[in-house]
């Protein structure tokens, strides 16, 4: 018998290149970043490397992505309490955080793809994604609020509004809303399979917006279930979603896979703040190499199916990608 050597195809860095299944490249990155009224950053201190910024600060740091080959960066508002209340009402003010930070980004930079949340917490002084009624959070009565924001962010020049609310029919409320005020170009980014994670701390951290009482496990997925994955995957085609979100991202990759057999459509994976966290820790005590582990984390994450990938660590990804020649 032929002895059977699947190392001949690992001989050379020319080899490997030639026989390498799965790409990433900074294309394939959204930068999150965290916006707020102060001109000063703030640091957030368990996301080291990451900061609130100015809306000045936010168009510097999206200049760079955009120079690095991000093509896109998703925003998320960091709101002083006084501004939040329990219908959200400040997500819908023309004039808001939020509207201002989009329209100084489209202005400076107009090939940059500009993502915006939809969901309540930012704004919430209850620190849920849906409305908080009697101590539960009501579905139906989210839906106009949701929409509401979709279309005032479309209007500030969103070029994909993103739900992460995990609220039933919200896809089919904000694509009907957005059509009806005639932005039939912006596209939707569902969030369509979002678990309640414990991975998500360090972002409410950031935003300051932790639920008041209770957990989000009425309206975000059990980390126990697949099946409800496909559920969800196809409401949200019917309901006209663009891209569909699997989140968290590595401790899910088996989602992702299975997400991406179901649909024809783009696939993103969020590569969440608990998973951002996690590097940046072990690398501090010395324990992991942060470059390489991201790295081989957004890699992992392609491999699995996703399209695209929502990471803090996107500039330094790139940065680590042009140096190694891609
Ligand atoms: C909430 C929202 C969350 C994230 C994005 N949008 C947190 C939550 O559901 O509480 C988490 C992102 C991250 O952890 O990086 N609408």
């Amino acid at each position: 018998m032929i002895p059977v050597r699947p190392r001949r195809n690992r001989t050379s860095a020319g080899i490997r290149a030639l026989v390498r299944e799965t790409s990433l490249t900074p294309s394939h990155l959204v930068l999150p970043l965290f916006v707020h009224e102060s001109t000063q950053p703030q640091a957030i201190a368990s996301m080291p490397g990451c900061c609130r910024q100015g809306i000045d600060g936010i168009v510097t740091t999206a200049r760079e992505a955009l120079a690095l080959g991000i093509p896109a960066v998703a925003l998320f508002p960091a709101l002083p309490d006084a501004a939040k209340d329990p219908t959200a009402k400040a997500s819908t003010d023309p004039e808001g955080l939020l509207p201002r930070t989009v329209r100084a980004l489209k202005a400076a930079l107009p090939a940059l793809v500009v993502v915006t949340d939809v969901a309540m917490d930012p704004y919430s002084s209850d620190g849920h994604d849906g409305l908080l009624r009697d101590g539960r959070i009501v579905n139906d009565d989210t839906l106009p609020i949701l929409a509401a924001m979709a279309v005032a962010q479309a209007r500030a020049g969103a070029d994909v509004v993103a739900p992460s609310d995990m609220m039933d029919g919200r896809v089919a409320a904000i694509r009907s809303a957005l059509d009806s005020a005639g932005f039939t170009d912006v596209a939707i980014c569902s969030y369509c399979v979002k678990y309640a994670s414990a991975f998500y701390g360090p972002f409410r951290d950031a935003l300051d917006s932790a639920p008041r009482s209770g957990d989000k496990k009425t309206y975000q997925m059990d980390p126990a279930n697949v099946r409800e994955a496909a559920r969800e995957v196809a409401l949200d085609e019917s309901e006209g979603a663009d891209w569909l979100m699997v989140k968290p991202g590595l401790p899910y990759l088996d989602v992702i896979a299975r997400v991406r057999a179901q649909t024809a459509l783009p696939v993103a994976a969020y590569h969440v703040s608990g998973e951002y966290a996690m590097l940046k820790a072990a690398a501090a005590n010395g324990w992991l190499d942060y470059e390489r582990c991201l790295l081989e984390s957004l890699l992992s994450l392609r491999r699995a199916g996703a399209d695209l990938i929502f990471t803090y660590g996107a500039l330094d990804a790139a940065r680590l990608l042009a140096k190694s020649g891609g």
